[in-house]
């Protein structure tokens, strides 16, 4: 049997649908659901037979661990809040108070109630606290804390709608809540604050400047160390479980280009997608600003994902683009790179793992 595919209000979920979806939580189900930053693959955090169900749908090795989902702030449970020193725990203070709900996963000593499954049996657990009214209800409803990882299969591109969770895991799940299109498209921030200094595991919809600015703001130690970048590439240890190279990932394979002058850029991304038209289907992941040279392409599949002056917008349709280009069957994709401040060094990651290593540099 499909999973069903539930229409949600976004702003005003119905409670008789969120009441279901959260008695199939309680009963050890799985539930997709929205957050504003990609759909979640939601399980009872406190339920280890539950969160193997998860791993077991979206094909996720075991050392990977998983976020988990809270409506406010973690409870004993969750969070062994005394194992933190005196500066971690102002730190994670003011990150929460600034911004939690929203886009920020915070990395913190992991709780009595958590089973080593969804941790992949380290002593630390992701939290997270969505500000998504969808998933606020669903987890308030639901009562225990929400397990969830991007609601892809293991290494694709993470769904920013319904259908793409559809696409991916219909045969897999039971439930898929419909609350459109989400809000900031990329994953959460992912901030590790049980290592001094505190590590970047991951950009995401809350940009580093503005870590540091609330933390230099409550008077704490600003200095985040970045590790985000591409370790495994090298044959190094992960940073973190699950910090792979090839993820986020479209079928077609990917090259990104990146110059520092835009006519360099637009002339070399022109010049290939015409060479490699003549024998195959192309994608061109562009600007807004790219489309005016590239009209006269043929056999060339175009998606524009936003304006170079509104990075949050490019990480919108980051990755409905990438799935178009799939669905629309190009065997290769070349793609421009943005700029790299905000929420651009979130878009520039997603595109260089997307990339899996294949960069020209001009
Ligand atoms: O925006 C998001 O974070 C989305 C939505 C659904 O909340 N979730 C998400 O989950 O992106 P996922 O599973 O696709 O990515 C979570 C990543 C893991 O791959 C791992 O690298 C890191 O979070 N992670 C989770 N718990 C961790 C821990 N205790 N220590 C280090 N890294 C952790
Ligand atoms: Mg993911």
């Amino acid at each position: 049997m499909p999973a069903e595919l539930v229409r949600v209000s976004p702003a005003q979920p119905e409670p008789e649908i969120i009441g279901r979806a959260a008695a199939l939580i309680r009963s050890g189900q799985l539930v997709a659901f929205p957050t504003e930053t990609v759909y979640g693959l939601g399980a009872n955090a406190f339920d280890a037979e539950a969160v193997a169900r998860i791993f077991a749908a979206k094909g996720r090795p075991s050392i990977d661990p998983i976020i988990v989902h809270c409506a406010d702030e973690p409870s004993e449970d969750v969070v062994d809040w005394a194992q933190l020193d005196e500066t971690a725990r102002r730190s994670a203070q003011a990150l929460m108070a600034a911004f939690m709900p929203g886009a920020l996963t915070l990395v913190l000593p992991r709780g009595k109630c958590i089973p080593p499954i969804v941790t992949a049996g380290l002593a630390t657990v992701g939290v997270r606290i969505p500000a998504h009214p969808v998933a606020q209800a669903l987890i308030a409803a639901a009562g225990v804390p929400i397990a969830a990882p991007s609601a892809n299969r293991f290494s694709h591109t993470s769904p920013t709608t319904a259908q793409h969770v559809y696409a991916d895991l219909s045969e897999r799940i039971d439930l898929i809540l419909d609350g459109g299109a989400t809000d900031v498209g990329i994953e959460s921030s992912i901030l590790d604050l049980c290592s001094a200094p505190p590590r970047l595991l991951r950009h995401g919809g809350v940009p580093l400047e503005a870590l540091q600015a609330c933390l230099a703001a409550a008077g704490l130690p600003e200095g985040i160390q970045v590790v985000t970048r591409h370790a495994a590439a090298h044959g190094e240890a992960l940073p973190a479980p699950g910090m792979l190279l090839k993820h986020y990932a479209p079928r077609a394979a990917l090259t990104l280009y990146e110059s520092a002058d835009e006519a360099q850029l637009r002339a070399a991304l022109r010049a290939e997608a015409r060479r490699r038209a003549a024998a195959e289907r192309v994608g061109l992941l562009l600007a807004a600003e790219d489309a005016p040279f590239m009209a006269d392409l043929t056999n060339v599949c175009v998606e524009i994902v936003g304006s170079l002056s509104d990075l949050a917008g490019v990480a919108h349709n980051l990755y409905a683009a990438l799935r178009a280009l799939d669905d629309q069957g190009v065997t290769c994709i070349l793609a421009r790179s943005f700029p790299e401040t905000g929420i651009g060094a979130a878009v520039r990651d997603r595109l260089l793992r997307a990339a899996s290593g294949c960069v020209v540099r001009l």
